[in-house]
């Protein structure tokens, strides 16, 4: 989502751009879906306007600290090869500055892709990470270097990596990639905390943080009325807000539900609260056959499908009260607090402002209508 379809979030970019620029580490964190990597992607572009270089590495697929180093290979190679680039560079050039020779491949759009042999590079993994920073540091015209900055989208990951995860590797090399800064961003709250906050954390202390909330309701709103406008149709204000409300405020379901309202519209020349309704159902159903598939995987642990369902009835902050440990099937505390890490380790459910609550509009619809 470029330009013009991207809503808001200014402050957010600015300091960013600005951090990258002053080679200053900062943590970015949401929950998924708030708009994390949209906003990475915009700051990227305007670092590299002005003349930043930027590597973007998403280490979601990465399951070993190979693949972890093998992404961000791939990141510093695609942008020094990437028509961004100032002053491009040829890949022997890249690559001669890393311990070792990972194989290349250009696919037919011209796109580079990385391997890393794990029975060659092996515990030399973090070495090979720290010749790509340096490359990255190095880059551009022969007499100065750019600002550079590696983002590191999905960074929860290296939670689960090796044993007991990885995070402590990249204190390491947090420390010693001056001039480089560090964007670390990633969605599960409880893991990046871990991994940041507090002493005895990995990276407290490493860098700035960036928590992002929700888009405002006053940003969000004309925003939608614009790009309803631009593709032909009215939307009052009124039923813009209605779209941001029952779509709970958040980025992705908004901008999910706007566009099924305006599906529904069809040929109407103006959205209406009634094509809000519409649309909220048709992705209700489209959504049906993964909503099915999430509660059955929830089905050896029949109290965590419980909890979904009395929290999709009624919102709670009393999880531990005795009508909640009763609906949910006479289980004690500690069962219900077992229960609802699970529940939130998969997103299905989340806690705002102490109130416990299902994660997802849609799901919370398709709960409460019986899987119809
Ligand atoms: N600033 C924004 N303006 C408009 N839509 C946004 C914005 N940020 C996020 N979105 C919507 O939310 C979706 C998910 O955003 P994404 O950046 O992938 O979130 P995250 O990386 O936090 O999971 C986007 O595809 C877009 O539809
Ligand atoms: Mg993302």
């Amino acid at each position: 989502m470029e330009g013009r379809w991207f809503c808001d979030r200014e402050a957010e970019t600015a300091l960013l751009v600005s951090r990258m620029t002053s080679g200053i580490h900062v943590f970015v964190l949401s929950p998924r879906r708030y708009g994390k990597t949209s906003l990475l992607k915009r700051a990227r572009g305007a670092f590299r306007d002005n003349g930043g270089r930027c590597a973007y590495a998403n280490l979601l697929l990465a399951t070993s600290e190979v693949e972890v180093a093998q992404a961000i290979v791939q990141a510093v190679v695609r942008d020094l090869l990437g028509p961004g680039s100032r002053a491009r560079h040829s890949l022997e050039e890249v690559l001669r500055h890393l311990r070792f020779a990972p194989k290349v491949n250009v696919g037919p759009d011209g796109s580079v892709s990385i391997g890393l042999d794990p029975a060659v590079v092996g515990d030399s993994w973090l070495g090979v990470i720290t010749d790509a920073i340096e490359v990255l540091r190095r880059a551009g015209g022969h007499d100065s270097a750019p600002p550079a900055s590696l983002v590191l989208d999905e960074f929860q990951v290296v939670a689960n990596i090796g044993r007991g995860g990885i995070g402590g590797a990249f204190k390491v090399l947090a420390d010693e990639a001056s001039g480089v800064s560090i964007v670390f961003s990633g969605s599960h709250l409880a893991v990046m905390e871990q991994l940041t906050k507090g002493q005895g954390a990995p990276l407290h202390g490493m860098g700035e943080r960036l928590v992002l909330d929700v888009i405002d309701q006053d940003e969000m709103v004309p925003f939608l009325q614009r790009r309803a406008g631009s593709a032909g149709k009215r939307l009052a204000a009124t039923t813009g807000r209605l779209i941001y409300q029952s779509a709970e405020a958040v980025p992705n379901y908004v901008q999910q539900l706007a566009l099924a309202a305006f599906e529904a519209a069809g040929a109407e020349a103006t959205i209406e609260d009634g094509h809000v309704e519409q649309g909220f159902e048709t992705i209700v159903e489209r959504q049906a056959s993964a909503y099915a598939q999430a509660f059955e995987d929830l089905g050896s642990a029949p109290v965590q499908q419980r909890i979904l369902k009395a929290l999709a009835a009624k919102p709670t902050s009393a999880v531990y009260g005795r009508a909640f440990l009763e609906a949910v099937g006479g289980v004690n505390a500690n069962a219900v607090t077992t229960a609802l890490r699970s529940l939130d380790g998969r997103e299905l459910v989340s806690r705002k402002a102490r109130v416990w609550d299902v994660a997802d509009p849609f799901l919370r619809r398709w709960l409460l209508q019986g899987a119809a």
